[in-house]
């Protein structure tokens, strides 16, 4: 039994760590999937390698730590609605995710994480970044770390997949949500403070003018993505990178035209976040 025995090593980059001797083919024990969630707090990504699962091993994967969140706007896995398909074919130029950001915190109760499976990937180039918003928040100034205190700040879904939205994806109804969280969050796992915001989902700062709340973020999207809080993770046939989106960012690289590149995703339901 391989997954009783789990090494937990983290990238030497700030954020991320490598899980090794496990095997998620076989029916993960109640105490190996409590030292992958405390991992996952910990270092807000776990990269597996060679881990050739069925659809339906991934969908059990996914249950063991929450319930599966069924994303309204991308297409499907066929025979299996609850796996979203992250493809990009070789004639299209626009991929998913291709911007800094984290899943889904224009919901109330922002999905906890996502698990990306590699099925198909370029020889070259489709590397995803990863960035860690807890490390972020530690190496803050304190004066800059003072100002954030009991600041909200507003995300929404409707400018990016909504009718006139940015993505491909856009046009669907269903792109009406909207909500406020803490700027800074307490990591519902490790309990560490997290910058809490986007650049793809957030649209301000709650009470505060548009200009205002612009350089502000601005200065936090930069501080967030300085190279020493970001690993680069390079992607084979049976690569996983399971995320949580309090704790960390993700910007899919569209380095890749003219090649395949197919993974699928399932996220996982989370939970209302408070600082
Ligand atoms: C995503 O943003 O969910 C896609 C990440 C990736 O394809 O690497």
């Amino acid at each position: 039994m391989k997954n009783n025995n789990l090494l937990i090593t983290p990238t030497d980059h700030g954020v991320g760590a490598f899980v090794e001797n496990i095997e998620l083919t076989e029916n993960l024990s109640g105490a190996a999937t409590d030292r992958l969630r405390s991992a996952l707090g910990k270092y807000g990504v776990l990269f597996f390698r060679d881990q050739f699962i069925s659809s339906q091993e991934h969908i059990a994967f996914a249950n063991k730590f929450a319930s599966i969140n069924t994303n309204r706007f991308f297409p499907k896995v066929e025979g299996y609605p609850q796996i979203a398909l992250v493809l990009k074919e070789p004639d299209e130029t626009i991929n998913i995710g291709g911007g800094w950001h984290t899943d889904h915190t224009y919901d109330k109760e922002p999905a906890m994480g996502s698990i990306l499976v590699a099925r198909e990937v370029p020889s070259q180039g489709g590397d995803t970044l990863f960035a860690n918003t807890c490390l972020a928040y530690q190496t803050l100034s304190h004066k800059l770390k003072a100002s954030l205190v009991g600041l909200k700040a507003v995300h929404s879904s409707r400018h990016i997949f909504g009718p006139q939205g940015s993505s491909h994806l856009r046009g669907h109804e269903t792109a009406t949500q909207d909500s406020t969280h803490p700027l800074v969050i307490k990591h519902p796992i490790s309990g560490q403070p997290s910058i809490y915001v986007n650049p793809s989902f957030t649209i301000g700062i709650e009470g505060w003018a548009d200009r205002d709340a612009k350089t502000l973020l601005k200065d936090l999207y930069e501080h967030i993505s300085k190279p020493e809080h970001i690993y680069r993770f390079k992607w084979a046939p049976g690569s996983i990178a399971f995320w949580d989106n309090r704790a960390s960012w993700h910007y899919a690289l569209n380095d890749y035209h003219g090649s395949r590149r197919l993974m699928h995703r399932i996220t996982i339901e989370g939970e209302a976040l408070s600082n």
